[in-house]
């Protein structure tokens, strides 16, 4: 066994303690079952617990199984989702809800190999389902984990590096146990999100690990884990109209592939267009100006992508592109308008408030 295993391996029971006696009161964990572990995982994917609560609280009482999941109307989900973000989460939810029912029959596949290949399944959320509602010693190797193991074995590999990433997988497969590597998982992340923080100083103090974590031993929390490469967003600027005619608002929607795929957005085009440029393309639209009420800024950041918005909020006559669904408020309601367009959205209801 690699020293890295060995010093990992003095974790479980502390750790497993610690848990036991500090562990959040989560919904998915109350009532577990391979679907609830499933979706509270990709919910959480690059989204906080409190966040995700009021969503995964609604998920199941709209779908609270996986036929009815792969039975959802999908525009209906997508409003469910409406705010979590990263809606191609949502739509490989239902993808693999759907294999789920034809090929299982709706009872979730309890191996490796069946789970990872579903669509949105990737090592962590395997490991994360078997260990959890399957009682299968598999690790869950997240950002949090990762962290973890680093300060725990000292390790300056950098975790960025794929590579490294699988060895890191690798100990943790060495030193977890057999028993109960549901709840050592869980507290695994547990422990990431409330004691070995990732900005400042962690809560060592407060660590089942304090006695045997080489960061802690050496005063090197901070510096760990090691991630060496840093890309630079790619910056967008767009400029978005906000059309109104009759009560009503112009909407589009977007293409089924790429970026916030199949959701609805208000017409934009690239670039910060000024007046001129803006009243230029409304003219291309085959629209009239009728009143200019607002111009406002926005911005949002994707994962490889900053958007930085120029806004304008006018009242036009004409009808604009076929494509465009003229929305008053019930249909808009419908219609999921990605968060990256919050800012405008916000300032249509505000409007309409008066
Ligand atoms: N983050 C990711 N998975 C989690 C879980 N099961 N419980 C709490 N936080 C998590």
């Amino acid at each position: 066994m690699s020293i890295q295993a060995e010093q990992l391996k003095r974790l479980a029971g502390p750790l497993l303690r610690w848990y036991d006696a500090n562990r959040r009161v989560l919904p998915w964990r109350e009532e577990v079952s391979a679907y609830r572990t499933w979706v509270s995982e990709i919910m959480l994917q690059q989204t906080r617990v409190t966040a995700v609560l009021p969503y995964f609280a609604r998920f199941m009482a709209a779908y609270p199984t996986v036929e009815a999941l792969a039975a959802a109307d999908t525009e209906q989900l997508m409003k469910l989702w409406e705010g979590l973000g990263y809606y191609s989460r949502a739509r490989n939810l239902q993808k693999a809800a759907r294999i789920v029912t034809e090929r299982y029959g709706g009872q979730f596949p309890a191996t490796y190999e069946e789970i990872i290949a579903l669509p949105g399944i990737g090592d962590y959320t395997a490991g994360a389902i078997l260990s959890i509602a399957f009682g299968r010693a598999v690790p869950a190797v997240d950002g949090n984990v990762l962290r973890v193991a680093a300060r725990i074995t000292g390790s300056r590999l950098d975790v960025l590096d794929a590579k490294n990433r699988k060895l890191f997988r690798s100990w943790m497969a060495e030193a977890m146990p057999a028993d109960r590597p549901g709840a050592y998982n869980q507290a695994l992340m547990d422990l990431g999100a409330t004691v070995c923080l990732p900005h400042g100083k962690p809560l060592c103090e407060a660590c089942p690990a304090r006695d045997f974590c080489a960061a802690n031993r050496e005063g090197c929390q901070t510096e760990l884990p090691v991630r060496t490469r840093k890309k630079e967003k790619r910056l967008e600027r767009l400029t978005v109209f906000v059309l109104r005619r009759e009560g009503c608002i112009a909407l589009r929607r977007r293409s089924d592939e790429g970026l916030l795929a199949g959701l609805w957005e208000y017409p934009h085009v690239p670039g910060a267009l000024d007046e001129t440029a803006a009243a230029a393309q409304l003219a291309e639209w085959g629209l009239t100006p009728h009143r200019w009420v607002k111009r406002l800024t926005a911005r949002h950041e994707f994962t490889h992508i900053r958007w930085e918005m120029t806004g304008y909020i006018l009242d036009v006559q004409g009808r604009g592109p076929t494509d465009w669904l003229w929305a008053d408020g019930g249909e808009r309601r419908k219609r999921a308008v990605p968060s990256a367009f919050e800012r405008f959205t916000r300032e249509i209801t505000e409007e309409e408030r008066g």
